[in-house]
């Protein structure tokens, strides 16, 4: 099976966790690409995109968007990810959505990750760490970074939904994503890491060959 139909599959089961009427986190990327196309017009109350590309596709389907302080309670997030480790813990950023995808992901009260299979690995860090950055503070950044030893590369002639830039980190496998997180993000002119260490997924959808594989993490919510 092709990833694109695995993308598929995980999207269409995330939709069936999503409650009538909510107020629901829309995610940004491929996978969630499907999931989009298959919610149904009316079917929650309204939808608050992590990006300007979701928020189109929100639009041109139809569905009611909300802007997060509008929206106040997000009830549900869904959103795909470029790793997920055995914890559930997630780098993200591939799109350069990240700062909004954190914050929407903080903010729900449940957080749906849905991923190919291809995604999954044990220590997160193959995939370079993404850093949005504010644009003047780049280059300091990218000093102290490389001071601990990472290998920054400017994603040239991006510019976020926010106004600012990317740093793509190379050379570290994360141990801990909770203190690379924190780290990475006390350096000044860092507006958020790719690395979602602290607010993990709680349940993990995966499109595989053999069907959609479910993962719930262990945070006590009920589904
Ligand atoms: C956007 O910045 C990313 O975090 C996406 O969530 C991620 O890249 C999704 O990957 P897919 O395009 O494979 O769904």
């Amino acid at each position: 099976m092709d990833l694109i139909s695995l993308k598929r599959a995980a999207a269409e089961a995330a939709l069936a966790y999503v409650p009538k009427g909510c107020v629901l986190g829309v995610g940004t990327g491929s996978t969630m690409i499907y999931f989009i196309r298959g919610l149904k017009r009316g079917w929650v109350r309204g939808a608050v995109p992590s990006s300007k590309g979701t928020e189109r596709a929100l639009r041109k389907r139809g569905i009611r968007v909300l802007d997060l302080n509008q929206a106040k309670k997000v009830r549900l997030y869904v959103d795909g990810a470029d790793e997920v480790n055995p914890s559930l813990q997630l780098m993200k950023g591939g799109g350069g959505a990240l700062t909004r995808e954190k914050i929407l992901a903080s903010a729900a009260k449940k957080f749906i990750c849905i991923v190919d299979g291809s995604k999954l690995v044990k220590r997160l860090g193959k995939f370079p760490i993404p850093l949005e950055v504010v644009p003047m503070a780049r280059d300091q950044v990218a000093r102290e970074v490389r001071k601990m030893g990472g290998r920054p590369v400017w994603r040239r002639d991006f510019v976020t939904d926010n106004g600012g830039e990317i740093l793509d980190v190379h050379g570290w496998k994360v141990a801990d994503p909770v203190r690379m997180e924190r780290r990475l993000e006390a350096i000044p002119g860092v507006i958020c890491a790719g690395v979602f260490g602290k607010r993990r997924a709680d349940l993990l959808l995966v499109g595989t060959p053999q069907g959609v594989e479910k993962f719930i993490s262990v945070t006590g919510i009920r589904w």
